[in-house]
């Protein structure tokens, strides 16, 4: 049995696999409609959302299972205190397989150490987003053909925005992409994305500042939201929410088979005269999600069918209850007796990170 709490949970051939089933099911949903009866899926949000819990949940109804779950913290045991590790426990009592969205780092990974059923990483605080990742390179294969060779510009807030950490760490494994980030710098890439996944991947990169100057050499474009409830000091966020708008004057500037992509929600950073633009795919892109899903819930069902044990942590080399991890958004800070656990990431500089919220900490 597994769990998906990172997009490198996943290798390439599974990607791969996971998109062929997708495009087989969006042409042949008769096929599926009954592949999951039988099963329950329970959805878990401890914090808002819309596309990713409703596509879940469509998924599932669609594969011809049924849903359970709740869509806010304080309609669940949590507002009673009740642990990440006890919910996923307990969870595992009444269905087969969990989406969980929480805003602590982490969260996600707590519940898969605890629960007897697969669990899905719904987005855990600004860290990661593997299902989103899922939809994005779905409609990148759909709407450009393929997944490599190309150049990707993120823009907006790439500090927070966990869609684009995930989406970045995915493109790592394809051959020949190029990234722009575009933000202004106090929204830049966090540093462990930029030296454990692009540097080390020997990504080709550029930072910018300039959306404008950016457009005319991206393939496809990745909007982002400034992620308004992630940000400690609401004056820095009302100083940088209007940084990008991208408008229909701006889309003038981008390739004719450019492809615009947004995670949505969308606030004000892309123009709503922009959605009429062919090149505008985030709309599909949210559609393609639900087919992501779907797959995926069918692999880890499939998966948990044939070996329903849960793997052990791997723990060799790991340093336990030594150190606490000073990530305030970390699920450690708060759920009860969690081992802090640490992994040596870089040895010859003595850097660690916690294996819940990859938090880096000097030894
Ligand atoms: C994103 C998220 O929750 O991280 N939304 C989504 O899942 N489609 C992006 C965002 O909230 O800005």
């Amino acid at each position: 049995m597994r769990s998906i709490i990172d997009i490198t949970d996943l290798s390439v051939s599974e990607l791969d696999e996971l998109i062929l089933t997708a495009k087989d099911i969006i042409k042949n949903p008769d096929k599926y409609s009954e592949a999951c009866k039988g099963k329950k899926l329970a959805t878990l949000f401890f914090e808002p959302s819309t596309r990713t819990r409703l596509s879940f949940e469509a998924a599932m109804l669609e594969l011809g299972g049924s849903v359970i779950g709740f869509s806010e913290a304080n309609s669940s045991s949590a507002a009673k205190g009740e642990s990440i590790a006890d919910t996923a426990k307990i969870i595992s009592c009444y269905a087969d397989i969990m989406a969980m969205r929480h805003p602590k780092e982490g969260a996600p990974a707590v519940a898969a150490e605890n629960a007897d059923i697969p669990v899905i990483n719904a987005g855990d605080g600004g860290h990661c987003h593997p299902t989103q990742t899922l939809a994005d390179l779905l409609t990148i294969s759909a709407e450009v053909g393929r997944l490599d060779n190309m150049t990707v510009g993120f823009c907006g807030d790439l500090k927070y925005g966990r869609t684009v950490h995930s989406l970045i760490a995915a493109l790592a494994r394809y051959k020949g992409i190029k990234l722009v980030l575009i933000s202004p710098p106090e929204l830049k890439i966090p540093s462990y994305i930029k030296y454990e996944v692009i540097e080390k991947y020997g990504m080709e990169y550029v930072e910018s500042e300039s959306l404008e100057d950016s457009l005319p050499t991206l393939d496809v474009l990745y909007m982002t939201r400034i992620q308004k409830e992630r940000f400690a000091d609401l004056f820095e966020y009302e100083r940088l929410k209007d940084v990008y708008i991208l408008t229909e004057e701006k889309m003038a500037l981008a390739k004719p088979e450019a492809i615009v992509l947004h995670p949505l929600p969308r606030v004000n950073e892309i123009s709503v005269k922009v959605d009429r633009d062919p090149r505008a795919c985030y709309f599909k892109q949210a559609k393609y999600g639900k087919y992501m899903r779907m797959a995926l819930i069918l692999k880890l069902l499939d998966e948990a069918k044939k070996n329903p044990e849960r793997e052990p942590m791997k723990l060799d080399g790991a340093i336990i209850n030594k150190l606490v991890c000073k990530n305030q958004k970390c699920i450690s800070t708060c759920e009860q007796e969690l081992d802090q656990i640490f992994k040596i990431a870089d040895k010859e500089n003595g850097i660690c990170r916690c294996i819940w919220c990859e938090a880096k900490q000097k030894l």
